[in-house]
């Protein structure tokens, strides 16, 4: 009988795929297979989000929880950002854990699960070329990565410390991972990395840019849609902006993450632009792009903000009008130039984060019946219980149509018959 894996992943995107590399492994070397039923597991994975307080402080008391069910025997393993920061402590804490393998050192998962205790950390080891097997969770669509670690020093964020440096993984093989992706039935690629349009970062034979790597990934046959998560404000050039607009394999959805509206308090977090550069930045989007959707993360009540920071946020929320927002309380991290701040009064950041909610719902209202009776390309991704096929449109909506398998795999013009704040429904024309 084969070995069983349980594994659960937390966190964004890179951990997506990285929890993908380690079931590659582990099935190929290992002859391990998925099972969601922690109880009947060999090996349970945690792959952790250090990014806020809160999924660490969870992570224990999950620990615990899958020390009592586990079988016997099982083995426990706990990888990720946490495990990069955290290291040794994790088992000084939860003594029943057999190894702890930091988010940079995915490719020795098969050599800890051998060794008793270990604990693999280093965030200056580079496997941005190791060759992984291969494993995808969807047949649809790939999560590509073309580059690991991160260079910025935003003073509120723990990622360059569990992730390490930026290195850029060499143009052709990402090509070569996109075509494969194709050549297995994906219509769709997603390219990850921490800051994606600083891409080029220690590349050693030639220079190439994330517009031009834009333009190489989408000159594969067969591929149709590009994705690509997590750009920076900073760095979105002209070029960058109209290969954007202009190239028809490009979805266009935009993620432009804000943080702040205030540009004191965006130097404090050291992000290298102005509230007026992204307002500058976004209004050249939508200009050129008029269907583009934008998504943008916001953090509120970071150290100093005061109310007049805050507005500044506000107004920024109210002139862009996000598709998509991701809003946090800001979280102080360990390692971080900004844990030594002085904190914004919890309640303060409380009612911010609600108060900026509250907007962002009342504009999606407002926006939602503009896609009332639109014609949209929907590529099918999911089978739904309830009778219903689901996928995104182009530009990012989630879009429900009355389907079965038949739909999966397949791009299908749709009319939005009825529209709500987080899913349209439609129905198929063509
Ligand atoms: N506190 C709150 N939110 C944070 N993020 C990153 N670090 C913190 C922190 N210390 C948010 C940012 C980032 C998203 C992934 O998480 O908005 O873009
Ligand atoms: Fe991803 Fe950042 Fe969380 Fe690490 S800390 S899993 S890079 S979101």
């Amino acid at each position: 009988m084969s070995k069983k894996l349980f594994i659960e992943t937390l966190g964004c995107a890179m951990n997506v795929r990285d929890s993908e590399h380690m079931i590659a492994e582990l099935n190929a070397h290992e002859g391990y297979e998925l099972t969601d039923d922690a109880t009947a597991a060999d090996l349970i994975l945690i792959n952790t989000c250090s990014v806020r307080e809160k999924p660490v402080h969870k992570l224990f008391s999950e620990l615990g929880v899958f020390n009592k069910l586990k079988k016997s025997d099982a083995k426990i393993g706990v990888c990720g950002c946490t495990a990069s920061h955290l290291g040794k402590e994790i088992i000084k804490r939860a003594p029943y854990v057999n190894f702890v393998l930091g988010a940079r050192n995915v490719s020795k998962i098969t050599d800890v699960l051998h060794k008793d205790r270990a604990v693999e950390v280093d965030i200056d080891y580079d496997e941005s070329q190791f060759a992984f097997k291969d494993f995808r969770s969807s047949p649809y669509k790939a999560f590509i990565n073309i580059s690991i670690g991160c260079d910025k020093q935003c003073t509120f964020c723990i990622v360059p410390k569990t992730r390490g440096e930026e290195v850029s993984i060499p143009p052709e093989l990402i090509v070569a991972e996109v075509k494969k992706a194709v050549d297995n039935g994906a219509k769709e690629v997603f390219l990850l990395g921490q800051n994606v349009n600083n891409y080029g970062r220690r590349l050693a034979n030639e220079k190439v840019n994330f517009t031009e790597l834009l333009r190489r990934v989408s000159a594969v046959e067969g591929l149709e849609r590009i994705r690509f998560t997590s750009p920076h404000p900073l760095h979105m050039d002209d070029e960058f902006i109209e290969e954007f607009a202009r190239n028809p394999k490009i979805c266009k959805s935009m993620h432009m993450p804000l943080q702040s509206g205030s540009t004191n308090i965006l130097k404090a977090m050291k992000r290298g632009y102005s509230k007026e550069w992204f307002l500058n930045r976004a209004q050249k989007l939508r200009e050129l792009v008029p269907d583009v959707s934008i998504s943008t993360d916001i953090i509120v009540a970071f150290p100093g903000e005061s109310d007049e920071d805050f507005e500044d946020t506000m107004d920024v929320l109210n002139q862009v009008r996000f598709e998509q927002l991701f809003s946090f309380k800001y979280s102080p991290r360990p390692l971080t130039e900004a844990e030594k701040m002085e904190e914004v009064d919890s309640e303060v950041g409380s009612d911010r984060l609600d108060r900026l909610q509250a907007r962002h719902d009342e504009i999606l209202d407002e926006m939602k019946s503009i896609n009332l009776g639109k014609m949209v390309e929907v590529y099918f991704e999911e089978l739904r219980s309830d009778g219903y096929v689901a996928g995104r449109s182009d530009n990012n909506l989630s879009i429900k149509v009355k389907g079965s398998e038949e739909w999966l795999g397949k791009i299908a013009k749709v009319k939005i018959i009825e529209v709500s704040r987080n899913v349209q429904y439609g129905e198929i024309i063509a």
